[in-house]
């Protein structure tokens, strides 16, 4: 079951991946009836072989309604109405084609003439099962704004979190959650959603600063810490979730691939946890928490990843230990597959495989570990450390 997302759920620069379906000959049939639209190009093999593109191409505006269902499967928004819709059909698409909708939200901004709905304006582009974009464009929703006001119980009143990656799919739902807690949120990233994010968030009233960090340099580190502002500076909660992958087979991979990927991984949530440890020593109150991955159970191609990530979990439970005398808190989440720009890029095939292995049958939300990552920064987790919390929807259990 999916939470309803509200207007004061949504944050700019957030990606939307759908899920995928395929363009079928019923589909084209009962289009063709629908619209009374029997052009040969469409509905006969032989007359489409002569013309431009060799092969039967599908009904544009069929495209685009899928592009319109698929945009609908991602989440349940408390979606109003749908106010405008700007589609530009960049090539066809043709009968098989396997499709699947990206996007991005760009701007939200409150409705002038009621305080109950909030505006999204959605860029988006639609793919086919080559990653080639076959259509972009626009669309504008009204979304109506959580009832009753924006937070269910805030936690984390009086906190300020650091959280690194945080323009990133999981990063910047975990800095909406925090902010929505109560925390005031340091968003780091070296991304360039980092200052959207951050306006985003103020301009509904969180408390929300951007800084650029760059999570493997020592340099990039001391001169974020050195230059928070008063409000910022009691940083008691991090979250190290920066993190990027770069796929090969062993046998293959080049040490530039591997040095990359430690670099961030690793290095970069072992600095986040000496720059986040040092700055709550003395407080008597403190969370880390490391994203690592189920990737620590290996994934093929991906020794870089799956060696860096098994270091974190092992870099949490020493610092655990070492952090536990100054009231120090520290865990890691390890989530499963995640919806996020990240799978765009994964192969029809390979993500299908993934799919099936799924007990819940779907990919986590980005939220559904953002919600995890809040328990282990609030005092309802006040007697957990060093523990590596799975959240892949049961992905890892049984035996297949
Ligand atoms: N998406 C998944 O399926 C999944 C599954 C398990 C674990 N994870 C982990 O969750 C974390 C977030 O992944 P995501 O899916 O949101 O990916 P993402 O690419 O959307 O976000 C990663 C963010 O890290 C930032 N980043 C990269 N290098 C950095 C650096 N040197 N310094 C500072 N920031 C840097 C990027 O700019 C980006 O905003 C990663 O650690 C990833 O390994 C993701």
């Amino acid at each position: 079951m999916s939470t309803t997302l509200y207007f004061d759920d949504l944050i700019a620069t957030q990606s939307l991946v759908s899920s995928r379906i395929t363009l079928t000959e019923t589909h084209i049939v009962l289009f063709a009836g629908l619209t009374g639209d029997f052009n040969p190009l469409h509905m006969d093999e032989e007359s489409a072989r002569q013309g431009t593109f060799g092969r039967r191409i599908a009904h544009g505006m069929l495209a685009h309604s899928i592009s319109t269902g698929l945009r609908s499967s991602i989440d349940d928004w408390a979606i109003i109405a749908f106010l405008e819709t700007h589609r530009r059909f960049v090539a066809p698409v043709f009968a098989g084609d396997t499709l699947h909708y990206v996007a991005e939200i760009e701007e939200l901004r409150k409705s002038q003439s009621n305080p109950a709905r909030g505006i999204a304006r959605v860029k988006l582009r639609l793919l086919n099962q080559g990653a080639e974009v076959v259509q972009d464009g626009e669309d504008v929703f009204a979304v109506a704004c959580r009832p009753g006001g924006r937070v269910m119980s805030p936690r984390l009143q009086g906190h300020v979190a650091l959280i690194t990656g945080g323009a990133g799919g999981i990063g910047s739902a975990i800095c909406q959650r925090l902010a929505q807690e109560g925390a005031a949120v340091i968003i780091a990233d070296l991304g360039p959603g980092v200052a959207e994010l951050a306006h985003s968030l103020t301009t509904r009233g969180y408390q929300a600063i951007a800084v650029n960090l760059d999570v493997s340099s020592r340099d990039s580190w001391t001169a974020v810490m050195a230059d928070l502002p008063p409000a910022f500076k009691a940083v008691d909660i991090l979250v190290n979730v920066a993190g990027i992958v770069r796929d090969r087979t062993l046998i293959k991979m080049t040490d530039e691939e591997w040095d990359a990927v430690i670099d961030v991984n690793l290095r970069g949530s072992w600095m986040g946890c000496q720059f986040g440890l040092a700055a709550m020593v003395g407080h008597g109150w403190g969370r880390i928490i490391n994203i690592a991955s189920t990737a620590i159970l290996g994934t093929y191609g991906q020794a870089n990843y799956s060696s860096a990530k098994a270091g974190v979990v092992g870099l949490t439970h020493t610092v655990a230990l070492e952090a536990a005398r100054h009231g120090v808190l520290v865990n890691a989440v390890a989530p499963g597959i995640v919806e996020t720009s990240i799978l765009a890029s994964v192969p029809e095939e390979v993500r299908a495989r993934w799919i099936a292995k799924m007990p819940l049958g779907r990919p986590a939300q980005p939220a559904e570990i953002a919600s995890v990552v809040a328990f282990l920064a609030s005092d309802d987790a006040s007697y957990m450390s060093g523990q590596v919390l799975i959240v892949d929807g049961g992905a890892t259990t049984g035996d297949y």
